[in-house]
This record gives structure tokens, C-alpha cells and sequence, in this order.
């Protein structure tokens, strides 16, 4: 994966200004991190042999395409990499942890947790730093990023500049919002456009967890309204989880916290046999197919294409 983990973030301004669905993003972090963006790829950025792209891929929409993910020690995780699709606009972090409110403090769990070990840097943090710095064009972009720190860099500069990376990570540019925010009405197939219908009837009841622009309930945004994160119980586990975006979603297999599922076809299989208080309904083989023709036209081929320079200041404009 190419990206470097800088990005220009330049405070609460419009992520993308040509992607009409997806809302102003909530303030990032208050630094400004400015040509910091020429640093090169570095597989081993965070001097372990685990990346945080090792387990959020972009080709599958930062996930890992595991069950569970596996830790720089081959420790398994108990749950499944989640896609970093508009994480800027979470409220909150992982599956099951509504008071995890940031994606700095999000941060500090793959790189620090012994329990499974992620990426076992716990204790590192200098050696890290040290190595990252040492390469000069690291060097010069976090001196360009951090001025105020002298040189003298830490653990929460190098959170912060991928802090910065992640809240770029943003996907509104699928056939679904061509469609819906964009006026283009062959944008969807009609087969997706009955899935549509289907998804959002009362019949079936997606959208009554899988709502806003995010299809993950509620988000934080610009406006800053203050919101509870959306969890639901939908029949897999005993816990209500966080419910998940589905954008991107056709690129993002196995499903659910747990990996379980492998495929958009398990998934309603398991609706349809989960009963209340979920709705209660059977899908005949075409519907099926026009859900998921329907779930595939939420992946944003924009997402996953090598990011080009805008790509990465989409929240600079
Ligand atoms: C060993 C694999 C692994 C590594 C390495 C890893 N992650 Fe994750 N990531 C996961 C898993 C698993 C979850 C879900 C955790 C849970 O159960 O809540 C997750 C969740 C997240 C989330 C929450 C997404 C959401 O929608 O709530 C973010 C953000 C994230 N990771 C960013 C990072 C960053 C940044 C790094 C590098 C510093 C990183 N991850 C490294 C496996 C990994
Ligand atoms: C009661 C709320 C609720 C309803 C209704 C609901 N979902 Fe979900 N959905 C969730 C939750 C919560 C999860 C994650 C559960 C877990 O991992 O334990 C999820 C997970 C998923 C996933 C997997 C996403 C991923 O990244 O792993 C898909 C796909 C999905 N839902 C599609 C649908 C469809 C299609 C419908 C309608 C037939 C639907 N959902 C109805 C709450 C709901």
C-alpha cells in the first residue's frame, strides 16, 4: 500500500468538496499538518513488522479479508479488522467499545495492547520513533508537521499524523451516491435499484439500524450535534455491537465482529433466520440477488484506486 501516513488536515473544512453525500467532518486534531505529504511508503513505518496496513489493507477498504485478525506475534485477535471506510465520522471506535470517542485514543489499542499483542509496541515507543526519524525525508516531514515540538518527537505525533492519513479515508463516490446525490439515474441497474426498495422497506428493516449517509446510524460531522454511537443486537452475538458502514461493503469480506460469515449471500441468510426482534422475512432467490446488487453499488471505486495527490487532501479544499 502506497500511502504515507501524513496528510494535509487542515481543520474542519469540507472532506471532499465534489462528493455531495458525505457531510462536513467534525474537527480533527487542532495541528495542521502541512507538506508532510511526500513522505515515501514505509511497509515498516511503525518500526514493527506489523503496519497498521497489514491488517487494513486498501484494496479491501482497510480490512485484512481474515476471520480474525493476527498480531505481529501471530496472536489472533478475537475480531475481525474493521474497514476504515469515513472513519472520521465515527462516534465511536471497534465493535464493542462505545467509550473509545477518538481515532487517537482508538490508536493507542493495535499499537500498545499486550492482550492480544497487535503490533507490540508497548515499551518500543522510543525505539519506534527513533527509527522512524532516522530516515531523513520522516525526518523533515514530521519537523514540517510538528513544528512546535523541536525535533524532540513523540508517540502522539506519529497518532496524530495518522490520525490525519485516516480521516482522509473517505468514500462517496460509489454508483449509490452518483445516484441518490448526484441526480445520475442510470447510475444504479435496475436490479440495484429493487434492492434498494427492498433495503429500505418495512419489510425487511435495514435501514432502521443501517441508516444515515454512513448506513451505520449515527455519525459525527462538522455541525457537531452530539450523538450516542448506534449499537444493535442483529442476532449474531448476545452483546448489542456497533453497527457497521456498508459502504464498501462488497469489498470487505467475512462479516461481522467475528468473521463468520464469508459472503453478502451468508449474511442474508443469517437475516432471514434471525427472526425478532428483527423482522421476520424470506427472500426469494431474485431479491437476494437484487440486495446485493444493491450493497455492491455502495463501493467507491475512488476508494481503493492508487490516491493520486488530491486523493490525499481531500479534506484541505
Ligand atoms: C493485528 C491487526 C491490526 C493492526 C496491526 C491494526 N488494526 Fe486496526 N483494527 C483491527 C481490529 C481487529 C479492529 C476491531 C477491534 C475491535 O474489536 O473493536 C480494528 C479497528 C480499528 C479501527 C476502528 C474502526 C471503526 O470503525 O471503529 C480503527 C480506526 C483502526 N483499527 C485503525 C488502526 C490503525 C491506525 C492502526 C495502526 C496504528 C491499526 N488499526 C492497526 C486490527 C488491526
Ligand atoms: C437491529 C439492527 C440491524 C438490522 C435491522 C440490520 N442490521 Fe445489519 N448489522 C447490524 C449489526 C449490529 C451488525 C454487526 C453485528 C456483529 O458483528 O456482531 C450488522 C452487520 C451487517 C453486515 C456485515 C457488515 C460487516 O462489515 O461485517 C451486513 C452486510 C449487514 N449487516 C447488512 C444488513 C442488511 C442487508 C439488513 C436488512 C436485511 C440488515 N443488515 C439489518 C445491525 C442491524
Amino acid at each position: 500500500m502506497r500511502p504515507s501516513a501524513f496528510a494535509t488536515a487542515s481543520a474542519a473544512s469540507a472532506p471532499r468538496a465534489d462528493a455531495a453525500s458525505v457531510p462536513a467532518m467534525p474537527a480533527p486534531s487542532p495541528a495542521t499538518y502541512s507538506d508532510a505529504t511526500d513522505v515515501p511508503p514505509h511497509a515498516s513505518a511503525t518500526g514493527s513488522t506489523q503496519a497498521c496496513a497489514s491488517c487494513h489493507q486498501q484494496e479491501r477498504a482497510f480490512t485484512d479479508g481474515r476471520k480474525v485478525a493476527v498480531g505481529a506475534t501471530g496472536q489472533l485477535a478475537a475480531t475481525n479488522a474493521m474497514s476504515l471506510t469515513n472513519v472520521a465520522y465515527n462516534v465511536s471506535f471497534g465493535w464493542s467499545t462505545p467509550d473509545i470517542r477518538s481515532l487517537e485514543d482508538q490508536m493507542r489499542q493495535p499499537m500498545l495492547n499486550d492482550h492480544p499483542v497487535e503490533m507490540g509496541l508497548k515499551g518500543r515507543e522510543q525505539q519506534v520513533l527513533a527509527s522512524l526519524t532516522a530516515d531523513a525525508s520522516w525526518r523533515s516531514a514530521f519537523t514540517a508537521a510538528f513544528p512546535e515540538a523541536s525535533g524532540q518527537f513523540e508517540l502522539d505525533h506519529l497518532i496524530k499524523a495518522i490520525a490525519a492519513f485516516e480521516r482522509t479515508l473517505i468514500c462517496g463516490h460509489s454508483a449509490f451516491d452518483e445516484y441518490v446525490f448526484n441526480g445520475k439515474h442510470n447510475a444504479l441497474t435496475p436490479r440495484a435499484k429493487r434492492g434498494m426498495a427492498l433495503f429500505y422497506s418495512d419489510r425487511l428493516g435495514c435501514s432502521t439500524c443501517h441508516s444515515g449517509f454512513n448506513f451505520s446510524g449515527a455519525w459525527a460531522d462538522a455541525q457537531d450535534t452530539p450523538a450516542e454511537p448506534t449499537f444493535a443486537n442483529n442476532g449474531i452475538g448476545t452483546a448489542a455491537t456497533r453497527v457497521p458502514t456498508l459502504r464498501n461493503v462488497a469489498l470487505t469480506a467475512p462479516y461481522m465482529h467475528d468473521g463468520r460469515l464469508s459472503t453478502l449471500e451468508a449474511v442474508l441468510d443469517h437475516y432471514q433466520q434471525a427472526g425478532p426482534p428483527l423482522r421476520r422475512f424470506t427472500l426469494t432467490g431474485a431479491e437476494a440477488e437484487e440486495i446485493i446488487s444493491f450493497l455492491q453499488s455502495l463501493t467507491d471505486p475512488t476508494f481503493t484506486a492508487e490516491f493520486d495527490g488530491e486523493r490525499t487532501h481531500p479534506v484541505s479544499r
